[in-house]
């Protein structure tokens, strides 16, 4: 199932269960996954396993769907469930035991995996013991705690490289540029941005400026390029 995905360069997933908004940034062809969660379904006010049927024909790699079960037996049943919704289900589960055991068994089953709601090194090494395809660390939410979550992603780069693990760290809870930046900067294998702060990416003052004072001159020469 890894093959599914782009070797050697940082992926970008869009972190919205929104259609239009998954559109319009798949033309850029930039869109490399999608993540969504329970809240995001809510505020699509879309059925679950319709909406993520229509984003997995919209974009060939991993869409995550998280299981809304507490349970290993009930995680089993409802991660193989949205896996039979096409091949590029990623089941998403919560950093339990139960969700660290139905990783165990849905990733030896073949299926993608992404554990969710991490938020320390020692859990994400549990969730690669466990073989997780992808570990989501939540940046924003240890931040607006006070506490520096990028320190989190170097912290389990780190660890992942000592024993090279191949569990993929997904930054997620990505609210600002910076935070992409950041990411980048300690190696986050993948990101899952708002589709808000995706499109403010390539914006700059500087380039606004330039553009304009490029374009005034260009319009004083009397030329046309078509
Ligand atoms: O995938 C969900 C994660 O990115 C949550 O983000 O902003 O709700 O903490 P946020």
């Amino acid at each position: 199932m890894r093959g599914l995905l782009i070797e050697g360069s940082m992926k970008f997933f869009v972190d919205t269960a929104v259609i239009s908004e998954i559109e319009e940034l798949a033309a850029t062809g930039m869109v490399d996954g999608v993540t969504t969660n329970p809240s995001l379904i809510h505020k699509s006010g879309r059925d679950f396993k319709e909406v993520i049927a229509e984003i997995c024909k919209l974009i060939p790699g991993p869409v995550s769907a998280e299981v809304a079960a507490t349970e290993f037996e009930q995680m089993v049943a409802e991660g193989r469930e949205l896996a039979k919704i096409a091949e590029n289900v990623t089941i998403k589960l919560p950093l339990t035991w139960d969700g660290l055991r139905a990783c165990r068994t849905l990733t030896d089953e073949g299926r993608m995996t992404n554990v969710t709601l991490c938020f320390s090194a020692n859990q994400a090494l549990l969730a690669a013991k466990a073989g997780a395809t992808f570990i989501s660390p939540f940046i924003g939410r240890l931040d607006d705690m006070g506490i520096n979550g990028m320190e989190l992603i170097h912290e389990i780069r780190t660890i992942y490289d000592n024993y090279d693990f191949h569990t993929e760290i997904l930054a997620a809870s990505i609210r600002t540029v910076n935070h992409l930046k950041d990411s980048a900067l300690a190696g986050a294998d993948v990101a899952t941005i708002p589709p808000s702060t995706l499109k403010s990416l390539a914006g700059h003052p500087l380039t606004d400026k330039g553009l304009a004072a490029f374009l005034a001159d260009w319009e004083k020469t009397g030329q046309k390029i078509i």
